[in-house]
């Protein structure tokens, strides 16, 4: 079977393509991506010979685009990773935002049809339910209520693959998950960018008290529920992924100061996002029951791998900081440009 894996020079993508070409057999996968800003095929640099990976440039919200990768690599299945995907960049320029998340869902959401692909896969997040207060945890059925430009434009593309799924019976699922963490993050998000300030002797920006929660999941369990949720997922179901971590963003950020044996003065309050949600919680037990799957990477061990995959990665993200990491395309994939 060959997939279309959307957006899979991104951090989730990357490492769910990883993931594949190690765990399955007899599934080929398509990376089909814009490579905006967020978009790094050196993350693939040490599979991109291997036979079962293609790459495909494209933007998922061109039609032209989307269909002349499926009839070329006679696709069967669809996994839509690609998004915007950073709440803060979603405040400053929110536009491309519904552009991407939005009518790209929906362009892809036609190609399934036209194309009668026999999986399609949204990826989602637990943003699209809102905020919790103090208790509490995020169900299948708490009501969608987004606060973000993000997040509203997840829930949007939520809403049209139940809509195609109800009107045309399209063959499809949807996972929502927590915040990630693992190789690869672009350093913009949380986690990558308090080690990478951290080790570079910058300040390390706490937005607002410190005190707002995550549920934080490695990459490599959301993966592992992701390739569950697609094989065995029933039909026009969702299902809330999380790692059962709950923690504060000031917990993480000393977590990592203390794991590099640096001191808190690096630590810097600043003021705090709009708009900022102040805890997401995940209940996890439909997908136990359904499915068989849990998250089975410990917080404390998960992070600490992480941290060290950075200091013995640190030319990944000097690259990306410097910029050069977008010539990687040009360079190497001549004939494509
Ligand atoms: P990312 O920003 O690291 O990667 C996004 C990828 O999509 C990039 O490679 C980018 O080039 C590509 N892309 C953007 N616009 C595109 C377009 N128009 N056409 C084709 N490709 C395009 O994001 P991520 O953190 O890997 O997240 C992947 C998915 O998982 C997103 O849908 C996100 O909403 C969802 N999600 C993320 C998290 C998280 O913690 N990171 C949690 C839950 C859900
Ligand atoms: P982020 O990684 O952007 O993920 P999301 O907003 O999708 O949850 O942020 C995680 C948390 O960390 C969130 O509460 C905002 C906070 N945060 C900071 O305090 N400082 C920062 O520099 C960043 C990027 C995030």
């Amino acid at each position: 079977m060959r997939i279309l894996v959307t957006g899979g020079a991104g951090f989730i993508g990357s490492n769910f393509i990883h993931f594949i070409l190690k765990n399955v057999d007899g599934v080929e996968v398509v990376n089909f991506d814009k490579l905006t800003y967020a978009g790094n095929l050196e993350n693939l640099a040490e599979i991109e010979k291997n036979p079962r990976y293609h790459f495909v440039k494209g933007d998922i919200t061109s039609k032209e685009n989307v269909e002349s990768a499926i009839t070329r690599f006679n696709v069967e299945g669809i996994i839509n990773f690609a998004a915007e995907s950073h709440v803060d960049r979603s405040i400053l320029g929110p536009l491309v935002f519904s552009e991407t998340n939005i009518i790209g869902t929906q362009v892809l959401l036609e190609a399934a049809r036209k194309f009668s692909i026999k999986r399609y896969l949204q990826i989602s997040t637990d943003e699209v339910y809102g905020s919790l207060g103090a208790t509490g945890l995020f169900h299948e059925t708490t009501p969608l209520a987004p606060n973000s430009p993000y997040s509203a434009s997840k829930a949007s593309a939520d809403m049209l693959v139940r809509a195609y799924v109800h009107t045309f019976d399209l063959p499809a699922v949807l996972t929502r998950c927590s915040n990630n963490y693992g190789p690869y993050q672009f350093p913009e998000k949380l986690i990558p960018l308090m080690i990478i300030n951290a080790l570079s002797g910058k300040q390390l920006p706490v937005y607002g008290d410190g005190l707002n929660v995550r549920d934080w999941i490695h990459v490599e369990d959301h993966n592992r529920g992701v390739w569950d949720v697609f094989v065995k997922g029933r039909q026009g179901e969702h299902y809330n992924l999380g790692g059962m971590a709950e923690k504060t963003n000031i917990e993480i950020v000393k977590f990592i100061l203390n794991h590099l044996g640096k001191d808190e003065s690096q630590i810097k309050y600043v003021k705090d996002r709009p708009g900022h949600d102040r805890r997401y919680a995940m209940d996890v037990s439909f997908i136990g029951h359904e499915l068989g799957w849990k998250p089975q990477i410990k917080f404390e061990e998960g992070l600490s791998s992480t941290i060290d995959w950075y200091l013995s990665h640190q030319s990944w993200w000097e690259r990306i900081l410097s910029g050069d990491y977008q010539s990687y395309f040009s360079e190497n994939y001549k004939d494509r440009v």
